[in-house]
């Protein structure tokens, strides 16, 4: 019936299971991958029914004003002021409005990524998607440079950019994101309490400098719906990591999606050690329950979509 029916045996086996991350069960063959053009459309369908990616991928002007108070998505009790500048970035319709490409990548921040020689198929796509504001420069020939849309945690502004204490920190920061030109700019603004002086201060920082980028934030209903599709499909996710969201967006305007970058675990299936991140030294703790996401869970289900031809998951070399 094109819903996923990923067995409850298979989702109740999760954490133990996962532990063995050289295991076969992760394996899956690039070759021979082929799309299942109808499980897609079904798979567009049923996720249809949960959200519009076109609508939902962020407010637009017109659903706020200057000074209007929201209450976090994910923390009713504590509210947030829609300051003048929010309101001035917001867009004026969906960013993604009529978009539809034949490929698309979807790249996560795994360091499986390193030493991939993935960055030429990754460009290669029609639209890039890309999270965290991930540096792609210096790792351009594993992860390539495009890049459409980017998503970007207010928490990316302390973790990579100092917190904007030094000028130095800004200049890097407007750097990064004058180099996005006109792509989508996601900040995932509503969520839980805690990133607004951050996230005001990246509005004044693009709009003091004029930047191209073409910011966008998503609905206040997103993560729910998002959390509704998978769970109705027999995936309890406390909270979609963001590249699961970004794969759920993207089925609404991709033909093909692509997955780069995306392996929660901390060794590769001959045992070598991967770093959680291809960029930084952050540490993670893939199966604590202190995590917000159930990375390895997602991933377990990505698999069984790639094997289905629903998508395709690339975590080795590209040729
Ligand atoms: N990812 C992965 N394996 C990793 C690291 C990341 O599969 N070792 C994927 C996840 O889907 C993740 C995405 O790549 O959402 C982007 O990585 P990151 O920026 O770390 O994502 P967040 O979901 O924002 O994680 P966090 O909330 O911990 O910041």
């Amino acid at each position: 019936d094109g819903e996923l029916c990923l067995s409850r045996s298979l989702v109740n086996s999760s954490d133990k299971i996962i532990r063995k991350a050289g295991s076969t069960i992760f394996q899956h063959s690039v070759q021979g991958w082929k799309i299942n053009s109808s499980l897609v459309l079904e798979i567009r369908k049923n996720i249809l029914r949960f959200l519009d990616a076109e609508r939902d991928v962020s407010v637009v002007k017109s659903s706020f004003k200057p000074g209007d108070v929201i209450h976090y998505v994910l923390d009713r009790r504590r509210t947030l002021n829609i300051s003048h500048n929010l309101h001035s970035l917001l867009p004026e319709v969906s960013p993604m409005k009529n978009r539809r490409f034949k490929t698309c990548a979807v790249v996560g921040n795994s360091g499986i990524l390193l030493d991939s020689g993935c960055g030429k198929e990754i460009d290669s796509h029609n639209f890039v998607i890309r999270c965290n504001l991930a540096p792609v420069v210096e790792f351009a020939a594993d992860v390539g440079t495009k890049s459409d849309f980017i998503t970007m945690n207010p928490s990316v502004v302390q973790r990579a950019f100092g917190g904007f204490r030094n000028e130095s920190d800004r200049e890097k920061f407007v750097h990064r994101l004058s180099m996005l030109n006109d792509s989508v700019l996601w900040i995932p603004a509503f969520m839980v309490k805690g990133g607004e002086k951050h996230v005001e201060w990246v509005n004044a920082l693009i709009l003091k400098n004029k930047l191209q980028v073409r910011t966008a934030y998503p609905s206040l209903r997103l993560i729910h719906a998002v959390r509704g599709y998978w769970l109705t499909n027999k995936v309890p996710i406390k909270r979609p990591s963001t590249g699961l969201l970004m794969y759920t967006l993207a089925t609404r305007f991709c033909d093909e999606i692509h997955l780069y970058g995306f392996w929660p675990f901390p060794k590769d299936l001959n045992g070598k050690a991967v770093k959680y991140h291809y960029y930084d030294d952050l540490k993670y703790r893939y199966f604590s329950n202190a995590s917000p996401h159930r990375m390895p869970l997602e991933f377990k289900t990505l698999n069984v979509l790639h094997n289905r031809g629903a998508l395709k998951l690339t975590t080795g070399k590209c040729m």
